[in-house]
């Protein structure tokens, strides 16, 4: 015998004992490679597939149709929205509101006729000090003597009054805000302590490191009563 029908002897062999060990172990495990396949077929042929044709959109349903009510949708929402945003609103608004009580204490009367010439009395406005001051006909020519270029902050005291014998100002230091005393300093006016500022009988601003004159509120005159606020 040729090597070449040895080999393929040898090859047919082999072949031969590979199919029977297959066999073998189909056979231990009882599942044959042909029952399987055969077992996937059938049960492929017994599964029922649902039918989803009636939940696919129709081919007949109108493309606007649906458009116009997704739109009609948002803007409902919307609607709703807004009025439920300006309820709100307006809610927040009428309790940010001032009440009447409040409003009230916004204001403070002054009988003027209760401070005398030469005086000077102190209110509390909006939680700070007022400085009302019945001055002198004295202390009038001297607020209006000062050259006012020479100030760190020129004002002259015509622009600081509404009638010159009466000054209203805030009594809060423009330093750092303490409150000032009254006819005391090197001016005749008014010395806070605290940095040591002085202050004319205008409230202006005269020595020491206050930057700025005493701050002049909003307020009215009536026939006998001053208005602050
Ligand atoms: S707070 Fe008045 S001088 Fe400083």
């Amino acid at each position: 015998m040729s090597l070449m029908s040895r080999t393929m002897a040898s090859m047919a062999r082999s072949t031969r004992m590979v199919n029977n060990k297959s066999a073998t172990l189909s056979s231990a495990m009882h599942l044959p490679l042909f029952k399987q396949d055969d077992q996937q077929r059938r049960h492929q042929h017994t599964t029922q597939v649902p039918d989803f044709q009636k939940y696919k959109k129709s081919a007949t349903t109108s493309g606007d149709a649906s458009r116009s009510f997704a739109y009609m949708m948002v803007g409902t929402t919307a609607l709703i929205s807004a009025a439920g945003a300006q309820a709100t609103v307006s809610d927040f608004l009428s309790n940010m509101s001032a009440s009447a009580d409040v409003l009230a204490l916004a204001k403070a009367e002054v009988d003027l006729a209760s401070i005398p010439e030469g005086k000077n009395v102190t209110i509390k406005w909006r939680g700070k000090p007022v400085f009302i001051r019945h001055r002198t006909q004295d202390e009038i020519a001297e607020a209006n003597t000062v050259n006012v270029q020479e100030l760190r902050d020129p004002q002259l005291d015509a622009e600081r009054v509404k009638k010159p014998e009466w000054l209203v100002m805030l009594g809060v230091c423009t330093h750092l805000g303490c409150v000032p005393i009254g006819e005391a300093g090197d001016y005749g006016g008014w010395y806070c302590p605290c940095h040591g500022s002085h202050y004319d009988i205008s409230g202006r601003i005269r020595k020491g490191p206050a930057p700025l004159n005493l701050e002049i509120p909003e307020y009215t005159f009536t026939e006998d009563q001053l208005i602050i606020g």
